[in-house]
Formats: C-alpha cells, structure tokens, sequence
C-alpha cells in the first residue's frame, strides 16, 4: 500500500480536504437532531414563537452548510479516488511497456487487461469511500455516542448491548463473505479472458462455426461467476433485514425506558426524539462501515494484483553504462541454447554461426524449428540460455535496449498495425520522417503501389489491427514501417508468406540493391525467396542443419534440397 501511496502526491489536497469537510458534514449531522430536541422541549414547551423560529433558521442554515461541505467533500473525494486510479493505471501501463516477452506470457494478455481496467477501478472507488465513509462512519458514531450520553446517560447504556451485537453480526458475516470476494476477482478474470480472446479471433471463430462452442464455453464461465456473486450477496442480504431488527428493538427499549422518564419528567420528549434520531444515525454508521470493509476487501484483492504487475522486474535487464551504439551489422551466435522461460524443452541447441555486416541471411526448415526464436534473441526479445549472441562486435546484453532495437528492425511473424492513419503508423519507425522518406519506404516495401491509389493516400485510415488491408498488405506495410527505422540490421519473420511471388521478388531485389549496407535476415518458407541470400541457415529441431549457399545446400542439404524440389514440382504443377 505505501508503494501506491506516492500515486495521490498529485491529489494530495483532495486527498485532505475530502475527510475533513466530511467531519464538518458528520457534525451538521449530529447537531440537527439535538437544534430540534431543543425546539421541543423548550421552544414548544414554552409555546415560545419567537425561540422556535430562531433555532429553525439555526437549524435550516446548518442543514444547508452540511450538505455544501458533504457535497464538495464527495466531489473532492472523487477527484482523489479516480486521480489515483488513473496515476495507477498510467505507471502499471508503462511498467507492462517495459515488460519483456517472457513476463507477459507470464501474466497473460487478458489479465493485464483485466488488471488495468477493473482492477484500477476498483481501488479508484475504495478511495473514494475510505475517504467518505470510512471517515464519517466511525466520526458519526462517536458523535452520535457522545450526544446521546449527554442527553441522557442511564438511557444511553442500551448501545452497550446493540453495537456489540451488530458488530458480531457484520464480523460474521465479513468473514463469510471475504473468500468468496477473493473468488469472484480470478472469475471475473476467467470471463475477460475468454471475451479478449473471442473478440481478437472473432473472425476465425465465425469461419469454423464455432459460435456455439464458444457461446458454451462464456456461458460456463458466466455462469460460475454469477453463482459466485448470488453466494456472496446471500450473505450479504441478510445484513440491513437484521440490522432493522436490532434497530427496532433497540429504539422499542428506548421508547419503553425513555417513556416513562418523560412521564417521570426526568427526560424530555425532544430529548426522546432526538434519542432515537441518535440510535438510527449510530446504527446507519455502523452499516456504512460494514459496506466500506466488504469494499475494503476487493480493494486490497485488487491492489495486490496491481502489485504483482508493479513489483514484476522485467526478465530483460540493463547493464550499468551501456553501449548505445551499433558499431556494424555484424552477428555472430556462439553456442547459443535457449529454453522459453516456464518451459522445459531447448528450442535451439548449440546454434553457432556469423555473418558480416551487409550480408543477405536466408533462414529455412520447417515449421516449429524454431526460426522465429532463433532471430527473437538478435534484438533482445527474449535472452539466451546459454551462449551469447553478439551484434556488432558486442554482446546484446552489454547494449542499451532502446538502442539495440532502435537499431535492429524488425518485422513479426505475427504482425499489425495501429488503428490511425497510415502516415502515424509509419512513423512508428521515425517521429519525425517526411511524407518523401515514408513514400520511399513504401516503395522499397512495394507498398506504394497499392498506397498510392487512395485518394487521401498518407491519410489514409488505418483500423485496430489492421484489419482493413489485406493480409499481404499488412505485411508491406510493415515492412515500410520496419524500413523507417533505417536500421543496421532488418529481420523479415516470414514476412512476405503472403504477398505474391512477382511481389516478393520485387521487394527481394529492391533489398539487395538499395540496402547494401544493411544486414537482412529474411525467414522464408519458400526457397525462391531466399535463394538470392549469400548464405542460408538450414533449421531443424532446433539445430542448424547446414549452412551455406543455394548451389553448397543444394549438394549437401537433404532437407533444403527436399524442400526445393517439392516447390519446383509445385511451380511445375502449376
Ligand atoms: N512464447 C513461447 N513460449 C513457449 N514456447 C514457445 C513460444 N513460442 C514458440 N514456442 C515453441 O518453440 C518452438 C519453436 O517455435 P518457433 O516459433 O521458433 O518456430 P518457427 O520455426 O518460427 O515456426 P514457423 O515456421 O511455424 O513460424 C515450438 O516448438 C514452439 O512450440
Ligand atoms: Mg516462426
């Protein structure tokens, strides 16, 4: 908690002022009641108009002056409660910015949703109410409880059975309920995580028919969540029912016992009214603060979950004084293995091999061979094992990670693009590159063929995902994007699987000849693309299989030569 308390420094004020206008409010409260004991046993008692009407304006203006204060006190206590949710949700999205590959598939996409989202919230309006109720539930007691003993002392004795008692009930009921609030937090989970992951696939789910399965699957999920939520509320029901009966009774022991002081003419029959007005003010207070510990309960369930996000260090570390500067284009992989984190299996195995700086590197081999993980490590996505991977003559891990990746672009196999316009989303790569500098980009990438024909060109819209270009348009465009970069090193992750061969060789021989002194390392599961490179890695299992060029592979390689000759029979067939 003290970790997230330097997120209210901005609303620190608020923060102050909400509680103690609230106190101001509680007092308004508590002295209403007794203004109006006074009006009846002296002002009615006395048939005396003139004090009547002076203690009614009295009462009238602290009614109003009450609910000014409890007015800005909500309005500032809102203020503090959502500020802080929104610095929590600001650093938790900065701190999942920095999160390497690993930690979020440690966490899982939909959690950190859900964490930044409901979660935030939560604690947002905890605040908020610890600041208001927290504070004026035990102040409204006490004042009650002060009043009252000086209204009358012997009578007063009857809260020494009735707070205990309710305090007992709403106790039991808390404890109750607490394991049950901690459930229904990973339920809520477990519904955003099958809503995240229908939606971003909704497309694939609608092609295989699978509404129903998936409908099955949410309404299982549903499901429990409700049952988990009717549980904690049937708990949760029986609070104000039995509070009224202790309420009642409690005042049925005050009118009996109180009663016959006033026929006694011990206690006055305003003092009697504003008895009761008392009881039902301790008794709401006691109530409220039930309802804030149930709140404080999900609060502090969802703090520890921001926690975990917040307290996570990022698997990828920075060296002290790093190097920022890629000296060349150069790689070299010494004896590198690497195990995903939480796995067990080594995806690559003793993987040893260097190229220069310029040089065209072909990867192929089957799917699974670990191409993808094998070129993640070139700019720190995720860290090796064992070995070392160095990067223009250093070690990755010696470089300034925004430099490394500054440096080395990068094209995903599973690509996408931001919704904006295509000029934002190009200058992913370059915040400050000209229309000229995004236009060449797109030409290398031989996107500006279909670029160009929009009528708003640059401008042109670009929805979440890039769900609007085709699938080998998205894999130009981001290509370009890569390219804005002008990197020292560009890594094509299967990049062109879907753009056509005449395109693709386009965008091949535009590499070759205008970024000579560039280090491309292109994936491909079609020789004819990589056929060009200088050399070419040969994937399986994990392992380099051979290493070399075309006509080399093509005589020592029987995969690469299996793989060739299959796609010539595909062209031939054709
Ligand atoms: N994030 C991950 N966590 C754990 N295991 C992973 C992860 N990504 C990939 N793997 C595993 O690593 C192995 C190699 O996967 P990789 O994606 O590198 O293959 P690939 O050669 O790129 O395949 P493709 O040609 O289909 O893209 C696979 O067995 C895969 O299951
Ligand atoms: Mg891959």
């Amino acid at each position: 908690m003290k970790k997230l308390l330097k997120f209210m420094k901005k609303y620190k004020v608020y923060a102050i002022l909400s509680p103690i206008l609230m106190i101001l409010e509680v007092m308004a409260d508590i002295i209403i009641p007794y203004l109006m004991s006074r009006i009846v046993d002296i002002g009615i008692a006395n048939r005396d108009i003139d004090y009547i009407v002076k203690l009614g304006l009295i009462m009238i203006a602290t009614a109003i002056l009450g609910m000014a204060f409890g007015i800005i006190s909500s309005h500032f206590g809102a203020k503090a409660g959502y500020g802080f949710a929104a610095e929590i949700r600001e650093e938790t999205f900065k701190k999942v910015q920095d999160f390497s590959f690993a930690n979020i598939d440690q966490f899982t996409v939909s959690s950190l949703i859900t964490r930044l989202t409901n979660d935030c919230n939560t604690i947002g309006q905890v605040t908020m109410m610890s600041l208001r109720m927290a504070i004026r539930a035990p102040f409204m007691m006490l004042f009650a409880l002060i009043m009252a003993f000086t209204i009358n002392a012997p009578l007063a004795r009857v809260f020494m059975v009735a707070v205990p008692l309710t305090a007992i009930i709403i106790s039991f009921i808390l404890y109750k309920v607490r394991p049950l609030f901690k459930k229904m937090q990973t339920r809520v989970d477990r519904v955003n995580a099958i809503i995240q992951e229908n939606l971003t696939g909704i497309r694939v789910v609608k092609s295989f028919n699978r509404q129903e399965r998936e409908e099955e699957r949410f309404k299982e999920r549903n499901d429990a969540l409700r049952d988990t939520a009717l549980r904690a509320i049937s708990f949760v029901i029986f609070l104000i029912p039995v509070l009224n009966i202790i309420i009642y009774s409690t005042i049925i022991a005050v009118l009996w016992f109180g009663g016959q002081k006033v026929v006694l003419g011990t206690m006055g029959g305003g003092e009697l009214i504003s008895f009761i007005t008392y009881i039902t003010q301790i008794m709401m207070a006691l109530m409220m603060l039930s309802m804030y510990f149930m709140q404080l309960l999900r609060g502090s369930a969802s703090v520890s979950r921001i926690l975990e996000v917040l307290n996570t260090k990022s698997e990828i570390k920075q060296v002290a004084n790093p190097v920022k500067k890629l000296k060349d284009g150069s790689i070299s992989f010494n004896n590198v293995s690497f195990i995903y984190p939480g796995s067990k299996d080594k995806v690559l195995d003793g993987i040893s091999f260097s190229i220069n700086s310029g040089e065209i590197l072909g990867i192929i081999g089957s799917t699974g061979s670990s191409k993808s993980t094998l070129v993640q490590l070139i700019p720190r996505l995720y860290d090796v094992t064992e070995g070392s991977v160095i990067v223009g003559g250093t070690d990755v891990r010696k470089y300034d990670i925004k430099a490394l990746r500054n440096q080395v672009a990068f094209v995903l196999q599973k690509n996408t693009l931001f919704s904006g316009t295509l000029r934002e989303n190009m200058q992913w790569g370059n915040e400050n590159a000209s229309d000229e500098q995004i236009i060449e980009a797109l030409k290398q990438a031989q996107a500006w063929e279909f670029v160009s024909k929009y009528d708003d060109g640059l401008d042109h819209r670009v929805e979440q995902g890039g769900d609007n270009f085709s699938g080998g348009q998205k894999q130009r465009l981001s290509i370009a994007r890569a390219l804005m970069k002008s990197p020292k090193i560009i890594i094509l992750d299967d990049s062109t699987s879907a753009v056509d061969m005449t395109t693709d060789a386009k965008i091949q021989y535009a590499f070759k000849e205008e970024l000579k002194n560039v280090t491309k390392i292109i994936i491909s599961q079609r020789v004819s693309t990589i056929q060009h490179a200088g050399r070419i890695l040969v994937m399986h299992e994990g392992r380099i299989e051979s290493f070399g060029d075309h006509e080399t592979l093509m005589k020592k390689s029987p995969i690469y030569r299996e793989i060739y000759e299959s796609q010539q029979k595909g062209v031939a067939l054709e």
